[in-house]
């Protein structure tokens, strides 16, 4: 629980998720492109975040919306050209912004000329690129593994008579990362963006990039119940999370490193005992392997104190920590918590130690919004469908405005906009007390004080309804009290001073003695004067 000496911009910095075709249109298509993330690259210095990262803009059939790469080392039409993006960094570059790239490591899109060459036939130069296996003995799948989005993970070809496997979906087909050939053609990727000018990656879905070796079968998995999707009726430990891994990421470090300040972030949907491992051994690893327990935790003071407790005991030594809230693949904060609570979550995203994740449109509030059978897009949903998985609620168009299209597009929205008389960015910036005002008042109060961005934890505690914890740097001592409940509470609070910031953005708070009130569903920062 050490403050970090010589913090780097990703340390101290926000980093603010852009969902390119839900961002901005230019060209009134419906779908989001580069030239508008370039318009709206002044919103985000309005804000105050200090990077943006981009979900893939990759040529792609789209299957699974930009993560299904066909070419690595250009743009999709859709989103624009290879000229757009490096007006992109430069422009983003002007105003001190870093760019975030997606780099999917695990699967091409079946497209792509190197499985294309690798169907081709058995003997195909690149056969072994892929994961290719004949069937089990009697016929079928090699073993019982099932796809993160439904069915077999295998799909059978029946031109070249094998099986090959897919974590996702049969048009994602999995590289085969114990092949050096792959790894040389995937690093080169790297290269080719560092160069470009990137100043990171995320990195999807890390933990698959290998499977067991011997394909055992996975084991049931002992919390299935009936009624769940029969997509989780398995254990998948067989399929991701295998040690080789963290040799691949330590020679992605490695490039990276060789450019200077730059990041990589891994995406990691696994226990916190297992995510910290992808910092690797003697921070190796990624800088950053996402954290995306906020997201899966009942809202509730204890659980998540306890939370802050347990991941900041298993960091190794000098691992920088890191917070998400919500992304394109899981349901919004505000419909998480409700919107009362989603401005207690953003005190909390902005003033826990390690570096947070923003999800566009969060900071205006949007919700999970309701898409008509006929509109949905996520092939996840289709394939499993209502059980809940689809992704679309999530990644409906930016509110920019209340005008039809929403600021966002032109044309007809590729989906439907999601209650944007209610919220909007528009709306809300002239709005003193919006939940938008609020994020960006929380930023710039991050920003002013170390404390709040690389400072260490003092205490950190649940007491009923209210989170507590303190950060210090140097002198500096802040607290963070979070009250959970919808009624007001008292709590104390020795050595308080002024608050620096309430989650109602007024002045209006009350100390009774060494008592802090705390309005419902308010948090505040607060100076404190005495030593922890
Ligand atoms: C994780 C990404 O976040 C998700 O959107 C995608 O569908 C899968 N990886 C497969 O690439």
């Amino acid at each position: 629980m050490v403050s970090s000496p010589d913090p780097r911009w990703w340390q101290s910095g926000i980093v603010y998720q852009v969902y390119p075709r839900s961002f901005q249109d230019s060209n009134g298509d419906g779908i989001g492109d580069l030239k508008g993330v370039i318009a709206r690259l002044d919103y985000l210095v309005w804000l105050g975040v200090d990077a943006l990262w981009l979900s893939p803009v990759y040529p792609s059939p789209m299957a699974d919306f930009g993560y299904d790469v066909s070419n690595y080392v250009d743009i999709d039409p859709i989103f624009g050209s290879l000229k757009d993006f490096d007006r992109l960094v430069a422009e983003a570059q002007k105003r001190g912004l870093k760019v975030i790239m997606d780099y999917v490591p695990n699967h091409t899109s079946e497209a792509h000329p190197w499985f294309v060459e690798s169907r081709g036939s058995v003997t195909s130069a690149k056969r072994d690129w892929y994961v290719w296996r004949d069937a089990a003995p009697g016929g079928g799948p090699p073993n019982n593994w099932l796809s993160e989005f439904g069915g077999s993970a295998w799909t059978w070809d029946d031109a070249t008579g094998q099986y090959y496997y897919h974590a996702y979906l049969p048009q994602q087909p999995d590289l085969n990362w114990r092949n050096p050939a792959v790894r040389a053609a995937m690093y080169d990727i790297l290269h080719f963006w560092f160069a470009r000018g990137v100043d990171g990656f995320r990195i999807d879905t890390v933990h698959h990039l290998f499977e067991e070796p011997s394909l055992a079968d996975n084991p049931a998995n002992p919390d299935f119940t009936p009624g769940m999707a029969p997509t989780l009726a398995l254990d998948r430990r067989h399929q991701y999370d295998q040690p080789e891994v963290h040799d691949a990421l330590k020679e992605m470090r490695a490039i990276a490193d060789t450019y200077g300040e730059r990041v990589l972030i891994g995406e990691v949907y696994l226990p916190l005992d297992r995510i910290v491992t992808y910092y690797g051994a003697d921070l190796t690893g990624v800088h950053l392997p996402f954290n995306f327990h906020l997201i899966g935790a009942a809202w509730q003071a204890k659980v998540l104190a306890d939370l802050i407790t347990r991941y900041e005991a298993l960091l190794p030594d000098s691992a920088w920590p890191n917070w998400v809230l919500g992304n394109h693949d899981r349901a919004r904060v505000a419909s998480r918590v409700g919107p009362k609570a989603a401005r207690t979550a953003a005190m909390l995203l902005l003033t826990l130690r390690g570096t947070p994740t923003l999800y566009y449109g969060d900071e205006i509030g949007m919700t999970d919004g309701a898409i008509p059978p006929e509109k949905v897009q996520d092939p996840w949903e289709k394939r499993v469908p209502g059980f809940g998985f689809g992704r679309d609620p999530v990644r409906t168009p930016m509110a920019w405005t209340a005008e039809p299209g929403a600021g966002f597009t032109t044309g007809e929205p590729w989906l439907p906009l999601n209650d944007i008389a209610s919220r909007n960015v528009a709306a809300q910036q002239t709005q003193k007390s919006s939940l938008l005002a609020l994020y960006r008042a929380l930023i710039a109060t991050r920003r002013k004080e170390p404390a709040l961005s690389i400072g260490a934890y003092g205490k950190v505690e649940a007491r009923g309804d209210v989170l507590v914890y303190e950060r210090h740097h140097g002198a500096r001592r802040l607290a963070v009290i979070l009250n959970l409940a919808d009624s007001a509470v008292y709590t104390p609070l020795e050595g308080a001073g002024a608050p620096l910031l309430s989650t109602y953005l007024d002045e209006s708070h009350e100390s009774v003695g060494p008592l802090i009130r705390l309005r419902p569903h308010e948090g505040l920062i607060v100076e404190v004067s005495r030593e922890a």
